[in-house]
């Protein structure tokens, strides 16, 4: 089943991630048009600003294989809660949205995870429709 795999995804990137400042580990997997999952990890920086999340990493590299249409997102980091994901990923995940109905899955753990839709997580948000 494509969600538990896209769940592993997540969870098997967070480990990747590269927080040496927060120390606070972030994964994230996303299924694309291709079909394909692609993950990313949370990249920190000394400079702190131009440090990047999991689930961008992951948008972002997906993007550069030629993707444009997400089709569904999974995201882990405090292993003891549920981390959403923040505004400025929200925002990343609204361009690239096949519709406002994908999933976000909000994970905790291999069994226990949120479903969420995009639009759930971010109502009435700015896209490119309002620039036509
Ligand atoms: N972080 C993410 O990777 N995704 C989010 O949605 C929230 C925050 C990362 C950025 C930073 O490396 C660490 O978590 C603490 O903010």
């Amino acid at each position: 089943m494509k969600e538990k795999i896209l769940i592993k995804e997540a969870i098997k990137a967070r480990e990747n991630a590269y927080c040496p400042y927060s120390n606070f580990k972030v994964g994230a997997a996303v299924l694309f048009e291709d079909d394909e999952i692609y993950t990313g990890c949370n990249v920190e920086n000394a400079s702190f600003g131009a440090t990047m999340c999991a689930e961008r990493t992951a948008i972002f590299t997906a993007v550069s294989k030629g993707n444009t249409k997400l089709k569904a997102i999974a995201l882990i980091g405090d292993l003891n809660g549920y981390t959403y994901p923040c505004g400025m990923c929200r925002q990343v995940m609204s361009e690239f949205a096949e519709n406002g109905d994908i999933k976000v899955y909000i994970v905790k753990n291999e069994t226990d995870y949120l479903v969420k839709t995009l639009d759930e997580l971010m109502p009435g948000s700015f896209t490119r429709k309002d620039l036509e």
